[in-house]
């Protein structure tokens, strides 16, 4: 079971103390990937209108995804969370690492405007469902209060 209010409350605790932006996202990748033990947990940022590889935990990934491609640049476009079952099933799906089978993206939202992505990639089929989604977006939303 995914504890999300304990893993809520640390990450405010670290965002309290802390303004540096790659600071705490990588705090938060540590905190997500230490908690829950999914394979790939990371952030990719908004740069002129495409999203760069950030702060992250796991194997090597692929550093820029552009607007509407893979997972992460639907969600970046379409400013809204995805949940994937089955990455195989998913048309255009980057596969940074043969073996995730799903995924999770949530958008960090400030002003309306994506900023950044959080991608969490697992090895298992069917991994994250609407409780993630929406443990997630709270992290986000408390890292979108953060952006500076
Ligand atoms: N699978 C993602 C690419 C990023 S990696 O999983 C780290 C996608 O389709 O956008």
């Amino acid at each position: 079971m995914r504890d999300y209010q304990l893993l809520t409350n640390q990450v405010k605790s670290f965002l309290e103390g802390e303004d540096n932006l790659i600071a705490n996202l990588a705090n938060t990748c540590a905190l997500i990937k230490t908690s829950f033990d999914d394979w790939w947990v990371g952030f990719y940022l908004v740069e002129n209108d495409e999203l760069v590889l950030g702060p992250f935990q796991g194997p090597v990934a692929c550093t820029r995804i552009k607007k509407g491609k893979g997972v992460c640049g639907s969600a970046f476009e379409k400013r809204q969370s995805m949940v994937v079952a089955n990455v195989h099933e998913f048309e255009g799906h980057i596969a940074c690492s043969a073996e995730s089978n799903s995924e999770i993206v949530v958008p960090v939202l400030v002003d309306g405007n994506v900023v950044a992505i959080l991608d969490i990639d697992s090895k298992e089929f069917d991994q994250f469902n609407e409780m993630d989604q929406k443990g997630l977006e709270g992290i986000c939303e408390l890292i979108a209060l953060k952006w500076s």
